[in-house]
């Protein structure tokens, strides 16, 4: 039941299959006899110096895989010298999770509640404890259909807590009422919300796939668009993310950094990632799988490996850093 609520995605999980697919439609045109003796793969996100343009996406319920929950999650970041995206429907509340290492670089996710005062304590929290950026997720504004959990009736389990979203302790939330909690009013202007409630820190907007969409999003002062369905999570059918990712940079234009995430499982879904003009990319089920096999080390594995895979491809390509990944690296598949 865990593995479906984990590896599944809306309906009929078209989207789940096509985001992986559509990176390895992408074919690269390496360049050779460049000096490649120094590869860097190190980068900034919003400022924040990262090894490698590999974020830890916001994923849901790690006490679901692994015993010491986020704190392995963040730990794992940590000695990889990544961003963590912490989502707020953790099983650790957001200061435990700061606590683990007050310094280091760590986002926080959020999707804007009915409630709109449970949101702003939560943005509020997280600039308090050092949290560098908020994410707010706006791809979920009405119940997603998720065919495989529905079937086998998940929850979260008895007992298990969602600590940033319903702080009584004791308490079971119900997965439905919370995704049913979530603000369906919810529009472009309200995002200068997120910034203010959280004393002014950046605001990344996630589950964008159109560059109509991302560019108002910039105009209400985004920070980062993140190109994302959620995994395949939400909208079955959706469009790829990695082939809407060239539309959305060319409309932000450089006005804000631009990420994207949704299957990307190697090193060569990074680059072509680079190539069509994200900064960095994020990893969500790769991450969930690293926790639940591995703990703390699982998820340092995964995340070493595709750094590793990207370093190794750049030098393969002919370049050295992940700054000018070419366009014309990639070709399509006919
Ligand atoms: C188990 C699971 C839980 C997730 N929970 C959240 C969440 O709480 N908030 C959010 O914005 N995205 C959530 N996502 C979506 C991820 O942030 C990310 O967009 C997606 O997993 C990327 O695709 P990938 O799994 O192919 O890497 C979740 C994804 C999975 C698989």
């Amino acid at each position: 039941v865990t593995y479906g609520y984990i590896a599944g995605g809306a309906g009929d999980e078209l989207t789940v299959a096509e985001n992986v697919a559509a990176w390895r439609r992408f074919r690269l045109r390496p360049h050779m006899l460049r000096d490649v003796s120094s590869i860097s793969t190190a980068t900034t996100v919003l400022g924040t110096p990262v090894a490698g343009p590999i974020l830890v996406a916001p994923t849901a319920m790690h006490g679901l895989v692994c015993e010491q929950r986020e704190l392995a999650t963040a730990r794992a970041a940590q000695r990889c010298g990544t961003v963590h995206v912490l989502s707020q429907a953790v099983t650790t509340s957001l200061e435990d999770v700061a606590a683990t290492d007050p310094g280091a670089p760590r986002w926080m996710q959020v999707a804007v509640q009915r409630d709109r005062g449970i949101t702003r304590d939560v943005c509020a929290r997280a600039g308090a404890h050092g949290y560098r950026a908020i994410v707010v997720t706006v791809d979920s504004p009405v119940l997603m259909r998720r065919t495989r959990f529905e079937q086998a009736s998940f929850n979260v389990p008895a007992g298990m807590g969602l600590p940033n979203l319903v702080p009584a302790a004791g308490v079971t939330p119900d997965l439905y009422e919370v995704v049913l909690g979530f603000d369906p009013t919810l529009t472009f202007d309200d995002l200068p919300l997120l910034a203010e409630w959280s004393g002014g820190l950046p605001v990344g907007v996630k589950g964008i796939v159109r560059g109509d969409d991302a560019a108002r999003c910039v105009d209400a002062g985004a920070a980062a668009i993140l190109v994302s369905n959620h995994g395949g999570r939400q909208v079955d059918t959706c469009v790829s993310t990695a082939s809407v990712l060239a539309e959305v940079v060319e409309a932000v234009d450089g006005r804000a950094e631009v990420y994207v995430d949704g299957g990307i499982r190697r090193g060569h879904d990074v680059l072509k990632a680079l190539a069509l003009g994200a900064r960095a990319v994020l990893v969500g089920r790769s991450v969930v799988w690293g926790l639940a096999l591995g703990g703390e080390d699982g998820v340092v594995e995964v995340l070493t490996m595709l750094r590793d895979e990207l370093e190794t491809t750049l030098g393969l390509c002919g370049l050295t850093s992940v700054h000018d990944v070419p366009a014309d690296l990639l070709t399509t598949l006919a």
